[in-house]
């Protein structure tokens, strides 16, 4: 696939110009674009500046609102709820993030919950705001359903993503993040756009049956959860600690995120969100759980390889490797991102960025 190199500078400065024409706070902006760039400099591309346009374009259609603000409305020693009043969602996500962290700071865990929101790119993010303050942090959010549960036919639950992430000594925290489905939705579609099959155990088609062939999916058919019926465990998790709990809309009530899908059912997307922080010193002491960590990762790096293997990571470890060279020599945007970013442009009436082709 066709890459172009783009510097994060660069690329923050479009995202917050383009979030200016939109009516967006100067504030919000710049946060959302180091959210969305960060995303793109781990390599996460499927869920960086490529979600921007069609989030955006939610805000003049009135189901978000360039001018609210997320608020706490019940909240405990260590938690809290906020209604997220359909403002910027990558903000309001950012808030109850950092909300969590004061909580557990006081309290050596906080659980904040969000609804009347919607999409915040990269799960994975929030969960490092918390890493950074030497705290496990997790974030999750329910979805509008494209995937199938075991046993039935269709879309169920959505892919509801989880992520976590854990403190280590190196500021390089372990990091994981995923959808609860075996792949994301548009790695089908990239797939069904290109010809080609996709591999087994990522997608039924419209009769429940395992297939290779993307041509059907997303009218017909469904993703299929991760190892199946484990993936399904989590995902229905997640369904209840951001959607039960939170009074966010469920599975097929929900709107995507995504304006015009055919067959979405009209009004605000009202997802809901859950964020974690874990004061990693509240038990042990702090020096204890890094000398701890470190031993673990040491452990895990230097297990014996298999044939042909050269080396075992740890999560995250690939997308702070990928971070460190997109700050060094620019950021390898696959060409779908590049799309996105050139319509974003004319949506707007601004210059596109000079995307530099990648050759080697
Ligand atoms: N907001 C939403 O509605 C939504 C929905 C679904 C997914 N997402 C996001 O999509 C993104 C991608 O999800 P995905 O399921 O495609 O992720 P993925 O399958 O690419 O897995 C990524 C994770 O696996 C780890 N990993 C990969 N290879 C590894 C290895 N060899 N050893 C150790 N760890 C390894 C990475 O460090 C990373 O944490 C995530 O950021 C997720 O939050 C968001």
């Amino acid at each position: 696939m066709d890459r172009f190199k783009v510097t994060p500078e660069a690329l923050e400065n479009f995202v917050i110009e383009a979030m200016r024409r939109y009516g967006i706070y100067e504030d919000d902006a710049r946060l959302s674009a180091k959210i969305l760039v960060t995303t793109d400099t781990w390599g996460v591309h499927t869920h960086g500046t490529r979600q921007l346009r069609p989030l955006l374009k939610n805000f003049p259609m009135g189901r978000l609102d360039a001018n609210a603000k997320a608020e706490v409305v019940r909240e405990g020693v260590a938690w809290a709820h906020m209604d997220g009043h359909d403002a910027l969602p990558f903000v309001t996500a950012h808030r109850a993030m950092a909300l969590a962290i004061q909580k557990a700071k006081a309290a050596g865990i906080g659980y904040v919950s969000v609804n009347n929101t919607s999409h915040f790119g990269a799960a994975g993010y929030y969960a490092t705001m918390a890493a950074e303050q030497h705290m496990i942090g997790m974030a999750m959010c329910n979805a509008d359903p494209n995937m199938v549960v075991p046993g039935a036919r269709g879309k169920v639950l959505g892919t509801n993503p989880i992520a976590y992430a854990i403190p280590k000594r190196d500021g390089k925290p372990v990091f994981f993040d995923i959808a609860t489905s075996a792949a994301a939705a548009n790695k089908v579609i990239r797939a069904k756009l290109l010809g080609q099959s996709i591999p087994e155990g990522w997608l039924v088609n419209a009769d429940g049956e395992p297939t290779t062939d993307p041509s059907g999916f997303p009218e017909t058919g469904a993703l299929m959860p991760m190892a199946n019926h484990k993936g399904y465990g989590f995902a229905l998790l997640v369904e209840v600690l951001a959607g039960v709990m939170t009074g966010a809309k469920l599975t097929e009530e929900q709107p995507s995120w995504v304006p015009n899908v055919p067959g979405n059912p009209p009004g605000k997307t009202n997802q809901g969100q859950m964020f974690i922080a874990i004061d990693a010193g509240a038990i042990l002491s702090p020096a204890l759980f890094d000398e701890r960590m470190d031993w673990l990762a040491d452990y895990i790096h230097d297990a014996p390889k298999a044939n042909g293997s050269d080396r075992i990571y740890l999560p995250g470890e690939i997308e702070w490797e990928k971070r460190e060279a997109a700050l060094k020599n620019g950021i390898d945007l696959p060409s779908d991102v590049v799309d996105y970013l050139k319509g974003l442009a004319e949506d707007v009436g601004i210059a596109t960025l000079p995307f530099e082709p990648v050759t080697e």
